[in-house]
């Protein structure tokens, strides 16, 4: 628990995660029956880019810092919540963001470990009837607070990859889920450092059986040397209507300004396993 996401807010995995969490919501909230959203590691809510962690590793300037002047395009529904929320400085997170997708039928349920995280995300919330923040474990959280009584909805899985084990403990996420709440729709984060262990992850669900896969991932560079974050991508199952075409329109916007020319850099949503 030594990860803290201060150090690494608002940079380019970040705006890849927020702008596709941000169209997923958006697409949730085109019919009007309530849904239901479950972060599984929430962070803080919000981070002050202007303070000492975030100015330590100035990541955000090659993130959101290379975005700011963008008004229109498939990254404005994002960025209009951005500004909304007090960048710059402030940079929200995605508990900020998706609170402020919620309806007033719609909750959200944000699951922090980390004691500190949690309290701080506990403020950045306020009193929101609709918002409920537990200090616990999230994967435990996934097989506890699922399937919603809403009987759709998100549960977004944003681990810090700190540990041996990630990828496989989204598979087993994705499984349960696949099993217990069928109508979800199920996003996880991931980095890509190399490609191995992605490769790795993407046969674990289709060897489980699991249908109906994409991955939207955005590359800086070719992925060759594994201690560097070469870029990264979301792991989306029963991503709605039209989200493959959107998540492909966003990352053709990010591309150009995140990345830096060099050889593999590239943006691609693909399939994983067919519906
Ligand atoms: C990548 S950050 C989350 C960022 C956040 N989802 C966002 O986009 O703004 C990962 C968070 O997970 C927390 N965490 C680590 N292990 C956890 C666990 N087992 N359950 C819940 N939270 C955990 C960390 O303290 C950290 O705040």
């Amino acid at each position: 628990m030594n990860y803290r996401h201060a150090f690494h807010a608002g940079n380019f995995a970040d705006c890849v995660k927020h702008a596709l969490l941000v169209a997923l919501v958006s697409a949730l909230c085109r019919k009007p029956a309530p849904f239901a959203v479950l972060d599984t590691h929430a962070g803080r809510g919000r981070y002050d880019l202007s303070a000492e962690a975030a100015g330590r590793t100035g990541e955000w300037r090659a993130g959101i810092g290379r975005l700011c002047g963008i008004g229109e395009g498939p990254l404005s529904p994002w960025l209009g919540l951005v500004r909304a929320a007090g960048f710059p400085p402030l940079y929200p997170g995605s508990p900020l963001l998706l609170r402020a997708l919620l309806r007033e039928q719609d909750r959200l349920i944000l699951c922090e470990k980390h004691p500190e995280e949690a309290a701080a995300l506990r403020a950045a919330m306020g009193r929101d009837r609709r918002v409920a923040v537990h200090e616990r474990d999230g994967w435990e959280a996934i097989g506890a607070l699922t399937p919603f009584a809403e009987r759709r909805g998100l549960v977004l899985i944003d681990p810090p990859f700190e540990q041996p084990g990630e990828f496989a403990r989204i598979a087993g996420a994705f499984r349960l889920l696949r099993r217990r709440f069928r109508a979800a729709v199920a996003a996880a984060w991931y980095p890509l450092k190399h490609r191995a262990p992605l490769r790795e992850f993407e046969e674990l669900l289709r060897e489980a059986g699991l249908t109906d896969i994409v991955a939207a991932e955005l590359t800086l560079r070719e992925p060759t040397d594994p201690a560097r974050l070469n870029g990264c991508g979301m792991v989306v199952m029963n991503p709605p209507f039209g989200f493959g075409g959107e998540a492909q329109a966003i990352l053709d916007a990010l591309l150009p300004r995140l990345a830096q020319q060099e050889p593999g850099a590239g943006a691609e949503v693909r399939v994983v396993a067919d519906e």
